[in-house]
């Protein structure tokens, strides 16, 4: 019980999960550890991805930075490599980029996609989406309502991954952000920038804001994922699973999703 809201290291998954079923307002799935856990979700993905290529269709990704989805693009790759999966009939679209980042570097999203996916499968480049930092302000506005519509365009995402800030972040929804959020440029929670610090060699140069698909657009996904491993996580995932829902802590809009886990 020491770790009760740990998603990643749980003695009895069994009676564990009999025991927070009745606080749960998000349906939550215990493992005895975060490879297992990115397993099982990198094996939906791929599933998901065969059935679309079985019918001659293109699957829409909603794709997070961050550690927690690492496992899970390994894991792809792994089966990239091993089990023939192939991503030739993927669409992605990331949550989120640092502003103003320059693509290229790689403190930057679009340099840790490239780094732990996108190079290693055989994914089409023009069908990678992510929000770009380096964008003048002037251009940001009519960026992001072309990113929400693209989505949009392409009939919405069919599976939603997603991490969990220490504020309650989902994307880069800081505490104040609407169910209706769409994307936007934000300006970042100082204890995110904090936790950011580590990758950018110091907070002072992490980027003050980010461009970020908003809640509502996260939940328009049919599928959402996300993923909490690690006892620093277990205070906000409780707070996420078990609080009324509130600006405050933006990651309580996902209860009211149909398929969320
Ligand atoms: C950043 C990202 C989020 C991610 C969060 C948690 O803030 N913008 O999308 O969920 O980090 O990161 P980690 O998975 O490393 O804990």
């Amino acid at each position: 019980m020491k770790l009760k809201y740990d998603l990643r290291i749980i003695r009895h998954p069994k009676e564990l999960t009999y025991q927070i079923k009745s606080y749960e307002k998000i349906p939550i799935e215990l493992f005895d550890n975060a490879f297992d856990g990115s397993k099982h979700i990198a094996f939906r993905i791929a599933e998901a991805i065969k059935e679309k290529q079985r019918n001659g269709e293109m699957i829409k990704l909603g794709l997070a930075t961050g550690s927690s989805p690492l496992k899970v693009y390994s894991e792809l790759i792994r089966m990239y490599n091993q089990e023939n999966l192939s991503f030739s009939n993927v669409i992605t679209f990331n949550l989120d980029e640092y502003y103003p980042l320059d693509p290229k570097q790689q403190e930057s999203y679009n340099h840790f996609m490239n780094q732990y996916l996108f190079d290693h499968v055989d994914i089409v480049p023009e069908n990678i989406n992510i929000p770009l930092g380096n964008l003048s302000l002037e251009e940001v506005d009519s960026y992001c309502k072309d990113y929400e519509d693209k989505i949009d365009h392409l009939g919405g995402l069919d599976i939603q991954l997603l991490g969990i800030g220490r504020t309650g972040h989902i994307g880069f929804n800081e505490p104040g952000s609407t169910i209706n959020s769409k994307t936007r440029m934000v300006r970042l929670d100082n204890l995110t920038r904090r936790d950011a610090a580590q990758d950018f060699n110091g907070i002072e140069n992490v980027p003050y804001k980010a461009i970020t698909m908003g809640v509502e657009t996260i939940l328009k996904a049919k599928e959402i994922y996300i993923m909490a491993w690690g006892q620093h996580k277990a205070d906000i995932v409780k707070r996420a699973i078990e609080g009324n829902q509130t600006s405050d802590i933006p990651a309580t809009f996902l209860q009211d999703h149909p398929k969320v886990k």
